[in-house]
């Protein structure tokens, strides 16, 4: 890998010249691997973890206590009701991302505005701009920066693909926690959540993907995840009325997520799997495997 720790921190260093980096950090490997270099190139960095309701199960936690160990404080900044609010009646999935991106966006604008930054670090990697150029929706790329009021941009991992942000995660002796993470998208569980968007249905993804990530662990997956449907049908619990959703779980093998194989578990696996997740919430009537390869599926739903 022709990529050098030492000249990337200050290449970091020399552009920002002095000046406050606002990173935003959602504790994936790419984010936090971007933050560490500024961090240790020693620039005036401030991170910040945007809770926006659609992160993993208890992941500011997590987040903050990895980096309090590498000492960096990351701080909270809570969007929840905001992003809620936002997609009330919106059902239409075409409409989600560019929701989520413009209050992403505004949200760094502010952020910059207010803490005096003058530029934002992000983790944008190869495969990021790749997906984009080929038509995927990729929520950090494409962004008009100046309409929310961010004059410069570091993306310190653009040319790198996963595996090789994680050998440099590795080499910065990030924990295996961060350097071996699954992918977790930028907009989140919002992209696994088809139809309308609701605290129920993200509460019952949330839950579910915690569950999935656990027992698919003895798989070593490059992602699992777990979606819900909008539609509603019927179950054995209570009465036969169709008013329970359906969980949709999806194990897939990739090395940079270009492409991708649709794993099937042991019957042993998909049992216990199936019994936890149904067992979640009297909410959850159906789960469904989904194994289908990439291409021509994506990874996410939307
Ligand atoms: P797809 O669904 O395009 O996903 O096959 C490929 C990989 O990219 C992740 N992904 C995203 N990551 N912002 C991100 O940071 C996004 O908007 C985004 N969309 C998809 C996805 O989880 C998978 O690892």
């Amino acid at each position: 890998m022709e990529y050098n720790i030492g000249i990337e921190m200050e290449k970091i260093k020399e552009r920002v010249c002095g000046e406050r980096v606002i990173s935003a950090l959602s504790g994936g490997v790419d984010s936090s691997v971007a933050t560490i270099l500024a961090y240790r190139a020693g620039v005036d960095l401030e991170a910040y973890f945007i809770d926006d309701y659609f992160r993993k199960k208890d992941e500011y936690t997590f987040v903050k206590e990895v980096f309090a160990d590498l000492g960096i404080e990351v701080q909270l900044c809570d969007i929840q009701n905001e992003m809620l609010n936002a997609f009330k009646g919106i059902s239409d999935n075409t409409q989600k991302r560019p929701i989520f991106r413009k209050i992403f966006y505004e949200t760094f604008g502010k952020l910059i505005q207010e803490k005096g930054g003058r530029y934002l670090l992000q983790g944008t990697i190869k495969a990021d701009k790749k997906m984009y150029e080929k038509g995927q929706l990729q929520h950090n790329i494409g962004i008009p920066f100046e309409d929310y009021g961010i004059e410069n941009v570091i993306e310190p991992l653009s040319e790198l693909y996963k595996p090789e942000v994680r050998e440099v995660a590795r080499e910065m002796g990030l924990p295996e926690e961060i350097s071996e993470r699954q992918p977790f998208p930028g907009p989140g569980l919002l992209i696994r959540c088809l139809g309308e968007v609701t605290k129920e249905k993200i509460d019952l993804i949330k839950e579910g993907l915690a569950v999935a990530e656990e027992e698919l662990a003895v798989y070593n997956l490059f992602q699992v995840v777990v979606a819900i449907s909008d539609d509603l049908v019927c179950s054995m619990r209570d009465r036969a009325v169709p008013d329970k959703y359906m969980l949709i779980v999806r194990g897939v093998k990739s090395k940079d997520a270009m492409t991708a194989k649709g794993m099937i578990p042991s019957q042993d696996v998909k049992d216990k799997l199936e019994n936890k997740l149904m067992n979640i919430s009297d909410k959850v009537g159906r789960v469904l495997w989904d194994p289908t390869d990439k291409p021509d599926a994506t990874i996410e739903y939307i």
